[in-house]
């Protein structure tokens, strides 16, 4: 069973976050401390999958790691010799653990032939099944020219690998690819010092990503080695270069965990400020401002703040992106929340040179272009570019999420379409971003809901219509769902017991509202709707799960902005559980009764009842109370979503209050929560 996150449609997002570390930062950090001579302090490391694998293959390979606090670890480097020269590392689905610790143990000091230790050396790593698909022959076949023992333990080209000794050649001229993945000439060069002679390194083929290498340098450079290079097409380490620890370091906020957020505040209304990440960052991905920038959003960047607003409009109002045409090798991560964006954009958008895409946790084309069109854009793909026309209405769609946080977190922002939507495995975030979801919430405000609950005649479904009426909201009576059910099943001859066909049934029936009046299927319903033999019966199917839970998307459906006033006996507590107000409405049984009494009478206390025998009246009152009470039994006692007052809800007893009065209460409440 897969489990998912249901977000609410999405009205607006403003607000601050503070960014988690950067993955890509805190992985090389850790394994530079690691190689290092000395100790290095590291402050606001990321915690997330892929550092806990890059943590646990140091920890496997004996080097120590303190924790000092939540984010703060201290590493006491080997300086390139690892303690332990026998073993294996299992490093899940992390490209940024898998590749530099494949090149460093490949040259390790300590694993090199004719060495000082005689111990038969010999590492084995392994990964998810995914990570067994993504190639790795480029990043070993540059290491085997430098006399590097590697196998494959499965497919040649892939891992799982085995490393033995080393012999290092004195020509350590080498060359890679650029065009697969840039994290192969990451992991060669920081790999590189731990060869003695010079190490050159040619990239054949364009280079992709480049801010990534930029990174790569900026960091080593931090550690103390400088390595010389000729443009991006050749990169030398001379011999005898050590990395030495820097003592105490920082870890950057995340600029790709950055694009979500500043994406919600440009597609959201804004402002959105990230903090952590700024104008000095060395991560390419703070160039997803750009982009975002090209789009119409308004962007400002401090010291160590971002912040994304909508395009300017009219007055108070924001308006819509626009699509663009960008190539984006420069910022390969972040460009999929572009992909995203393109859905709230006027006109087309083509992010193109994506081909590093098709290789990452997933085929990111493939699944971007399967999930796109599923909330209705038309989309384009090619081997290395997608484009994507926004749909006139964005569709309520459940979301698969490839094991790939990116994915995740990038569709988060569909709920600002009007449906909202469904994610399944939120959990996948855990790779880089554990809390995202949380806050993510943090800087979004979902469209109201002011959920009504109470027993029957308790006056609830009056009060809810006038104040939606008063907030220009939509209304959702839920009892005329329970009720058209009933009606619906009655007509069809279904036994109110048989949950199957019911539920069934409710997926099926066809309901609109309009104003006062109500189609089932296309016909319009009459006063039967609202007889005390329809509202029984009603009770009746609405005590079935099956039936709740087929009516649970119909109910769904109705929060669109500006907001929504629903009746019920649990929109507080099941379908709408995140309601911004919750109110129980009551009153006591007998003037529940009352008021049935006055609406089957016609309101007024007509001329028929002053001349109407007093027994018999009596007797109506008598009767409408006990039929009453048994509802409320009902649906009081019943297992599935009973009657009762939500957690948080608020008491509202009626019993001597006016419509308006009532209504004035409602009002307030929301009021209260706005200011
Ligand atoms: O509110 P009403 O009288 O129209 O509701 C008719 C019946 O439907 C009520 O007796 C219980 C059921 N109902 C429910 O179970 N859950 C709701 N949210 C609304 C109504």
């Amino acid at each position: 069973m897969t489990s998912f996150l249901d977000l609410p449609p999405l009205l607006s997002a403003y607000g601050t976050v503070r960014l988690p570390g950067s993955k890509s930062i805190s992985n090389r950090m850790l394994l530079l401390a690691a190689l290092s001579n000395g100790v290095t302090e590291i402050r606001d490391l990321l915690h997330s999958d892929d550092t806990e694998r890059m943590l646990d293959g140091l920890r496997t390979l004996g080097v120590q790691v303190d924790t000092l606090g939540s984010n703060v670890y201290r590493v006491h480097g080997c300086g390139g010799n690892f303690p332990v020269k026998k073993t294996a590392l299992f490093l899940g689905n992390a490209g940024t653990a898998f590749r530099p610790l494949t090149a460093v143990l490949a040259l390790a000091r300590g694993n090199w032939t004719g060495g000082e230790y005689e111990l038969p050396n010999y590492y084995e790593l392994s990964g998810v099944a995914r990570m067994h698909e993504r190639p790795i022959a480029d990043l070993v076949d540059a290491l085997r020219e430098l006399g590097a023992d590697i196998s494959y333990l499965g497919v040649e080209g892939f891992p799982p690998l085995g490393i033995r000794p080393a012999t290092i050649h004195s020509a350590g001229k080498i060359s890679v690819r650029g065009d697969v993945s840039s994290q192969f000439l990451t992991a060669l060069l920081m790999a590189a010092p731990l060869v003695q002679q010079d190490v050159v390194i040619e990239v054949v083929g364009e280079l992709i990503s480049k801010p990534y290498i930029e990174i790569t340098l900026n960091m080593m450079a931090q550690f103390g080695v400088h390595v010389e290079r000729n443009g991006w097409t050749s990169f030398t380490v001379r011999g005898g270069s050590q990395y030495k620890s820097p003592g105490v370091v920082f870890v950057e906020g995340d600029a790709s965990s950055a694009s979500y957020f500043l994406a919600a505040g440009a597609i959201g209304g804004g402002p959105v400020r990230v903090e952590g990440v700024g104008k000095n960052s060395i991560q390419g991905d703070v160039r997803f401002t750009e982009a975002l920038q090209a789009m119409g959003a308004r962007i400002e960047l401090g010291e160590n703040w971002i912040s994304a607003t909508a395009p300017a409009g009219r007055g108070a109002k924001h308006s819509k992106l626009r699509g663009i045409n960008l190539d984006c090798n420069h910022i390969p991560d972040a460009a999929m929340t572009l992909a995203v964006c393109a859905l709230f954009a006027e006109g087309v958008t083509t992010l193109r040179n994506i081909a590093s895409w098709r290789v990452k946790e997933t085929d990111r084309i493939h699944a971007m272009a399967t999930e796109l069109r599923k909330v209705g854009a038309t989309v384009e793909e090619g081997a290395d570019f997608i484009r994507i026309t926004p749909p006139v209405k964005i569709l309520h769609a459940t979301i698969d999420t490839y094991d790939d946080h990116r994915m995740a977190m990038c569709f988060s922002l569909v709920a600002f379409g009007e449906a909202g939507v469904r994610i399944n495995d939120p959990q996948c975030v855990a790779k880089t971003f554990p809390d995202y979801f949380a806050r993510f919430a943090e800087v979004v405000q979902s469209v109201p809901v002011i959920a009504i609950d109470g027993p029957s005649a308790s006056g609830k479904g009056t009060v809810a219509q006038q104040v939606a009426q008063a907030l220009g909201f939509h209304y959702l009576d839920s009892g005329a769902l329970y009720r058209l059910l009933a009606l619906a099943a009655q007509r069809q001859g279904i036994a109110l017991n048989s949950a199957a066909q019911l539920a069934k049934l409710a997926a099926e029936m066809q309901v609109r509202f309009e104003g006062a009046y109500i189609w089932l299927n296309e016909v319009l319903v009459g006063q039967e709707l609202r007889s005390e033999q329809t509202a029984a019966a009603a009770s009746t199917v609405a005590a079935l799960p099956a039936v709740r839970a087929a009516l649970l998307d119909k109910q769904h459906a109705f929060r669109r902005a500006p907001g929504l006033v629903a009746d019920g006996r649990d929109m507080a507590s099941v379908v709408f559980p995140d309601a911004q107000v919750k109110i129980f409405l009551t009153a006591s049984a007998d003037a529940r009764a009352e008021r049935r009494y006055k609406q089957l009478m016609g309101n007024e206390l007509s001329l028929m009842e002053k001349e109407m025998n007093a027994n018999i009246a009596t007797l109506l009152q008598e009767t409408l109370l006990k039929e009453i009470s048994a509802r409320d039994e009902r649906d009081t006692q019943r297992s599935v979503a009973p009657l009762q007052q939500a957690v948080g809800a608020i008491l509202l007893d009626t019993t001597n209050l006016t419509v308006a009065q009532a209504v004035q209460g409602v009002l307030k409440s929301y009021h209260a929560l706005k200011s």
